[in-house]
């Protein structure tokens, strides 16, 4: 199927597996060209998570402004055990996206006798690191870690006897347009199987002040996020953005229910990437990221769409963010 390798040189305890199928500095740089070359421009976000980006992304996760993570873990927290009892013994877990694989431990503490841990990520370095950790943490748990862009095509490790169950926290769903969305979950439903359920967090529309505070922490946690990617295609590519020269910004299009995120030109700047130069006017907007926001029949209809029925959804008392459990349907 891929080439295995490990997350660790031996030593004394278990070792967390580790396929890798990261995306390499070639994809990064035609998909940069491309982005640049395009009207607006723009970055494709899956390339925010580097090493550099995702250290950044877990600072983001700790913002006083960044109500999703500590609300999903809220929602998680008090809702485990009725998780557990709902997908039953044995399961394979496959978490999409697991970044540090720190919201799984949840469920795993809660989970009876699960099978293995899947944990996928774009970003091979940080997913080393975090599987093993699970593995050290699990010792009896088959830890099978898959370094990939989780939306190209791979197969998934053998399920064993339970249920597969997908998990996809932190409303990631929301990275993608309502149309991608759609596409991921009818991927998933075939990946996954006849069987599988999916627990996925999806973050809710609300107040404009709410949403681009979040996204636009004081600290400037998340402009330097954004920026990251200008200085990964600095770092990787050889280009040269200015990063003194774009300022980020976030703003809620509650008519579309999404927040944008876009780095803008403070001046009239330029950028040579291979060989080719890209100029930018003063004001320009490179778009960065879209992170979509729901309503709960929204997102059932979505779902539903997809393949997907409905098991159950939790939401915090206030109403903030929603964890949504779906079946494949048969
Ligand atoms: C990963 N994703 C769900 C985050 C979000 O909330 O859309 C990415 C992010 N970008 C800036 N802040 C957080």
């Amino acid at each position: 199927m891929y080439d295995a390798d490990h997350a660790r040189p031996a030593q004394s305890g278990r070792r967390a597996i580790l396929h890798d199928m990261e995306p390499t500095a070639d994809d990064f740089l035609g998909a940069a060209l491309k982005g640049l070359s395009s009207t607006p421009k723009a970055l494709p976000h899956r390339f925010l998570y580097d090493a550099e980006g995702s250290a950044l992304f877990d600072r983001i996760t700790r913002l006083p402004e960044y109500y999703p993570t500590r609300t999903e873990i809220g929602i998680l927290r008090d809702n485990a055990a009725d998780i557990a009892a709902r997908v039953g013994p044995n399961v394979q877990l496959v978490e999409l996206g697991s970044g540090s694989s720190v919201k799984v431990r949840i469920l795993l503490d809660a989970l009876d006798n699960p099978y293995a841990y899947v944990p996928i990520d774009i970003s091979r370095d940080h997913l080393a690191g975090a599987a093993q950790a699970i593995q050290d943490a699990y010792p009896d748990l088959r830890v099978e870690a898959i370094a990939a862009d989780f939306a190209q095509p791979f197969d998934l490790p053998p399920r064993g006897a339970g249920k597969r169950v997908g998990f996809y926290p932190g409303s990631s769903i929301g990275n993608f347009t309502p149309a991608e969305a759609e596409s991921f979950l009818k991927l998933w439903a075939g990946r996954l199987g006849a069987g599988a359920m999916m627990l996925i967090g999806v973050d809710l529309q609300k107040d404009a002040s709410i949403l681009e505070a979040a996204y636009d922490d004081a600290q400037k946690v998340t402009a330097a996020f954004s920026l990251n990617l200008l200085a990964r295609a600095n770092r990787e590519l050889g280009a040269d953005f200015d990063l003194k020269a774009f300022r980020h910004e976030a703003r809620y299009r509650a008519d579309e229910g999404r927040v944008e995120i876009s780095l803008v030109a403070l001046k009239d700047t330029e950028v040579t990437l291979d060989g080719r130069r890209f100029t930018f006017e003063e004001g320009e907007r490179l778009h960065v990221e879209d992170s979509w926001k729901y309503t709960l029949p929204g997102f059932r209809a979505l779902a539903d769409r997809a393949g997907w029925e409905a098991e159950t959804v939790w939401i915090d008392p206030d109403g903030l963010f929603s964890v949504h459990m779906m079946r494949v349907r048969p």
